[in-house]
C-alpha cells in the first residue's frame, strides 16, 4: 500500500556522501544495453547460471520485494538485512536516486552473488509531471498521446532508478461504483485493449531494457473490475465467456504487445484468491496468453492466503502462490514476508526445486534484460533535467486537453468570447485545489505541482478580466480514505457553507459568467474509493444550484472519474476534465476559452443512479428488447450519456457508410468505410466509431459492441473518409458452449457514428470457408 516518504535531507545527505567516498562510476546508461542484444536462451542460460550457485535462502530472497519508506519503519530493517546477506529481489516505493544508488550498492558490493534489485513504484499516469488519470487518457481515445505520456512517465522514473511500473491497470470497470474506474479505460474491452497496448509500448518502448524506458506491470490479474457490488477486495464470479470476452482481451494485448511483468489481483477469482489461483496464472496467463515475464503479487497477497481462507500457514501460503505460478511476492508495508518459509518448504519437499528456480530465473531475467548488471546505478544530477524537461508539461497540457469531455453545451455557451467576457466568477472547492487537480496516484516525494484553474485564468488574463473566486464549500474528507499518498489534509480554517454559499452566488450574479469547478475529491476515488452513491459529496450540489438560480451563463467543470448525478442541473455547460494533471487548469482554461476544443468521449456508459450499477451498452439482447429501456419502474434504464458520447465547439455528420462487398468468407477482413463531414463553422477533432452486432450464432453477442475507432481532427466543411477493416479477431468471440474461440457463419449489423447510439447502419454476411 502506498505511504508517501519525503527522503529525509539526512538521509539525501548521508547518500550524496556514501557515492562519494565510495567513488560510485555514476555514468549513464550505454545507448544500447548489453542485455539488449543477447537472445532469450543468452538471457536464460545467465540467469540459470546464477541459479545455480544460489542457497534456498538466496532463492527465496530473489521471490521477495519489500516495501521501502523513509522515515524508516522495522520493516526497512529486514530488506536492509536481506540486502546484503542473501540479496534481495526487489524495493518498492524509494524514488530518491542517491537513496536508490545506496540501497543498490549494498545488493551489488556487500551481497554475496552481487545480483542487483530490480526498484519498482506506482507509475500511475505520470512520476514528476503528472498527466490526466489513465480514465481520462482513455476518454482522449487517442492511443498515440497515451504512448507518448507513457513513455515520458518511464524517462522521468528511469532516470531516478526506478526499474518497474505497476501499471498500467487493465481492469475493465463496468461498475462505477468501484473506486478503481479512474486508473483502467473504462468499461469496453476493444478500447481497454488498444489503451492497453499503446501504455505498454509507452513504458517499454521498442523491447524491454530500452534505454530511458521500464517494465510495464500490467494489473490487476484478473476481473477485480467486477468486484461483487462495485466494494472494493470483494470477491468476483466470473463465467468463462466474462472472462474471455470482457476481462481478458486488454492482457492479451498488453501481453502480445510484450509486457515484462503481470500483477496478481488480490481477490479471489470463481473462489480462489488470485494469488494461488493456479488457473489463472498458470493455464490462462501462460499457456493460453503466451506470457513469458515474471509474476508479481498486489501487496500482501501472498501472506493474505491465510486471511483469506486459503492457506493454512505462510510456508503453505508461499508455495501454493509459487505453484500455482507466482514468481515475486509483494509484501504488506510492514509484514513479514511469507517467502521467508520458502526455504522449509523445499528442504521437506512441499514444494519442487525446480518449481521455486524456475520463478527465480523469471525474476533474474527481468534484471538482465533492464540491464541492470551493467549499470546498477543512476546519476541523480542528469536525473533532475529529465525530471524537469519543459516538454514534459508541455504534453501533459495537451493530454489533458484532449481528454476533457464536452458533455453539455446548451445555445454554444462555450467556447467562451474572449473579448465579451471581462468578469469570471470561478467557485468551487476544486477550482484552486492542486491535490483534486493531480488526482490519485501522485506522491508528494516526486514533488509533483499542478497548476490549478484559478492560477491558469489569472496567468491568461492578468488584470485585463476580474476573476472573483470562491471556494463555495469544502469537500467532505472520506469516510474510509484509501491508502494512498498523506498529501496535507484540506483547509482546517472553518468555514461557513452556507454564508459562502449565498456569497458564491452573489459573485455569479455580478459576473459575466460563473465557472463551477466541482467533483468528487482526489481520495473519493481509486484504491478503497467505491461509492453507494452518484450524487456530488457534501454541500456541492447546494452551491451549484445557489450558482444556478442567479440567471447568469453557468459552466460546470467536473474533476471527478465516475457518473455523477447533478439533479437535472440548469447549468448551460458541462466540462468533465478528470483529474487533469500537473498542467490541468491551463488545459481547463484554454477549452473554455476555444484556444483548445474538445474532442474526447466517455469511456464508461454515465448511468443515471448508482443503483442501476451495472448497466453498460455491451449488453446481450434480452427476451423482451422493447422492454431494455424500462428495467426500473422508478427511471428509465436508458444512461444520461451513453458510451462513447462527447460533443464539440463543431458539429459533424456520418454518411455513407460503406462494407466493401455484401459477403465475406470466414477469416477474411472485412473493409468498411464512412464520410465523416465537419458540418460546423470551427476546426474540431472527432471520434469516430464503429459497432457491431452478431445477429446469431454458437452464442448471444452484445447488442453493440465497439470493434473500431480513430480520432480525426478536421477543418470546417471537410469531408475525410474513414476506412476501418474488421479482423479475423474482431468477429471471433470466446463461447461457453465450444470452449473456445469462434467465427460464427452470420449476418451482422454496423453502425458508425459519433456514440454508442449511432444510427447509420449496414450489414454484411460472413459465409462458410
Ligand atoms: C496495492 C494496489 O492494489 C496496487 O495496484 C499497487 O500497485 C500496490 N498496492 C503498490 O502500491
Amino acid at each position: 500500500m502506498p505511504q508517501t516518504m519525503i527522503v529525509g535531507r539526512r538521509a539525501l545527505l548521508a547518500g550524496v556522501c556514501f557515492a562519494l567516498f565510495a567513488g560510485a562510476p555514476l555514468v549513464a546508461a550505454p545507448a544500447k544495453p548489453l542485455a539488449a542484444t543477447m537472445n532469450d536462451a543468452a538471457v536464460t542460460a545467465r540467469a540459470s547460471s546464477l541459479v545455480a550457485q544460489m542457497t534456498a535462502e538466496e532463492k527465496a530472497a530473489q521471490l521477495t520485494q519489500y516495501f521501502y519508506m523513509q522515515p524508516a519503519p522495522p520493516v526497512n530493517k529486514a530488506s536492509l538485512q536481506a540486502l546484503e546477506t542473501t540479496g534481495l529481489g526487489s524495493l518498492l516505493f524509494v524514488t530518491d536516486p542517491v537513496e536508490i544508488n545506496r540501497l543498490q550498492r549494498i545488493a551489488v558490493e556487500r551481497s554475496r552473488l552481487k545480483i542487483p534489485v530490480l526498484f519498482g513504484f506506482d507509475v500511475i499516469h505520470g512520476f514528476r509531471t503528472i498527466f490526466p488519470v489513465p480514465i481520462g487518457m482513455a476518454a482522449s481515445w487517442d492511443p498515440q498521446i497515451v504512448e507518448q505520456a507513457q513513455a515520458v512517465a518511464a524517462a522521468e522514473a528511469r532516470a531516478v532508478g526506478v526499474h518497474w511500473a505497476f501499471a498500467p491497470n487493465l481492469d475493465i470497470a463496468r461498475d462505477p461504483r468501484w473506486g478503481r474506474i479512474v486508473e483502467g479505460a473504462g468499461e469496453d474491452p476493444y478500447l481497454g485493449s488498444v489503451m492497453a497496448a499503446s501504455q505498454v509500448r509507452g513504458f517499454q518502448g521498442p523491447y524491454l531494457g530500452a534505454p530511458g524506458r521500464i517494465i510495464a506491470g500490467p494489473k490487476h490479474f484478473a476481473g477485480y473490475g467486477a468486484s461483487l457490488g462495485g466494494r472494493d477486495y470483494a470477491e468476483v464470479n466470473l463465467s468463462e465467456s466474462e472472462l474471455w470476452n470482457v476481462y481478458l482481451p486488454p492482457f492479451k494485448a498488453a501481453v502480445d504487445a510484450g509486457a515484462g511483468n503481470i500483477m496478481a489481483a488480490y481477490m479471489a477469482v470463481n473462489g480462489v484468491p488470485a494469488a494461488a489461483n493456479t488457473e489463472l496464472l498458470t493455464k490462462i496467463l501462460r499457456k493460453d496468453l503466451g506470457f513469458k515475464g515474471f509474476v508479481v503479487s498486489d501487496s500482501g497477497s501472498v501472506v493474505k492466503l491465510q486471511t483469506q481462507g486459503l492457506a493454512t500457514s505462510p510456508e503453505d501460503a508461499a508455495s501454493r502462490a509459487v505453484k500455482a505460478g507466482l514468481d515475486l511476492e509483494m509484501t504488506p508495508p510492514l509484514g513479514v514476508p511469507a517467502m521467508n518459509s520458502l526455504p522449509a518448504a523445499l528442504k521437506a519437499g512441499r514444494i519442487p526445486e525446480a518449481t521455486v528456480d524456475e520463478a527465480v530465473r523469471r525474476v533474474l531475467q527481468a534484471k538482465i534484460r533492464m540491464g541492470l548488471f551493467e549499470q546498477p546505478y543512476v546519476d541523480p544530477v542528469k536525473a533532475e533535467a529529465v525530471l524537469n524537461d519543459p516538454s514534459h508539461r508541455r504534453l501533459a497540457r495537451v493530454a489533458a486537453e484532449r481528454s476533457a469531455v464536452l458533455l453539455r453545451n446548451e445555445g454554444g455557451l462555450l467556447p467562451l468570447d474572449r473579448k465579451k467576457i471581462k468578469s469570471i466568477a470561478l467557485i468551487g472547492p476544486m477550482a484552486d485545489s492542486e491535490i483534486d487537480t493531480l488526482g490519485p496516484w501522485v506522491f508528494d516525494q516526486n514533488k509533483p505541482s499542478a497548476v490549478t484553474l484559478l492560477a491558469a485564468l489569472k496567468a491568461k488574463f492578468g488584470s485585463s478580466v476580474r476573476i472573483d473566486y470562491s471556494e463555495g464549500v469544502r469537500l467532505p474528507e472520506p469516510l474510509n480514505p484509501p491508502p494512498g499518498p498523506s498529501k496535507p489534509k484540506r483547509s482546517a480554517a472553518p468555514l461557513d457553507e452556507a454564508g459562502e454559499i449565498r456569497r458564491a452566488a452573489e459573485l455569479a450574479r455580478n459576473a459575466d459568467v460563473a465557472v463551477v469547478v466541482i467533483g468528487e475529491a482526489w481520495n473519493m476515488i481509486s484504491e478503497g474509493g467505491s461509492r453507494s452513491s452518484f450524487e456530488l459529496p457534501g454541500a456541492q450540489q447546494a452551491l451549484l444550484d445557489a450558482v444556478t438560480a442567479g440567471g447568469k451563463p453557468v459552466v460546470v467543470v467536473l474533476m471527478s472519474a465516475r457518473p455523477l448525478d447533478l439533479k437535472e442541473t440548469r447549468a448551460g455547460a458541462i466540462l468533465d476534465v478528470w483529474y487533469p494533471g500537473s498542467e490541468g487548469g491551463a488545459a481547463v482554461a484554454n477549452l473554455l476559452f476555444g484556444e483548445a476544443t474538445p474532442g474526447g468521449k466517455l469511456p464508461f456508459t454515465w448511468i443515471r443512479s448508482a443503483a442501476q450499477a451495472p448497466n453498460y451498452y455491451a449488453q446481450l439482447i434480452s427476451n423482451h428488447p422493447e422492454r431494455a429501456e424500462k428495467g426500473y419502474w422508478n427511471e428509465p434504464t436508458s444512461p444520461t450519456y451513453p458510451f462513447g458520447y462527447g460533443l464539440s465547439y463543431t458539429t459533424f455528420e456520418y454518411s455513407n457508410l460503406k462494407i466493401e462487398k455484401p459477403a465475406f468468407r470466414r477469416g477474411e477482413p472485412v473493409g468498411v468505410s464512412v464520410d465523416l463531414r465537419n458540418t460546423g463553422d470551427r476546426a474540431g477533432d472527432e471520434v469516430a466509431q464503429l459497432y457491431i452486432h452478431q445477429r446469431s450464432g454458437t452464442a448471444s453477442r452484445p447488442a453493440r459492441a465497439l470493434k473500431g475507432f480513430q480520432r480525426v481532427a478536421l477543418r470546417p466543411g471537410e469531408t475525410r473518409k474513414i476506412r476501418f477493416t474488421l479482423k479475423p479477431d474482431d468477429l471471433r468471440y470466446w463461447s461457453s458452449e465450444t470452449k473456445g474461440w469462434v467465427q460464427d457463419e452470420a449476418v451482422f449489423d454496423v453502425w458508425a457514428g459519433g456514440d454508442s447510439r449511432a444510427q447509420l447502419a449496414t450489414t454484411f454476411a460472413v459465409t462458410a470457408q
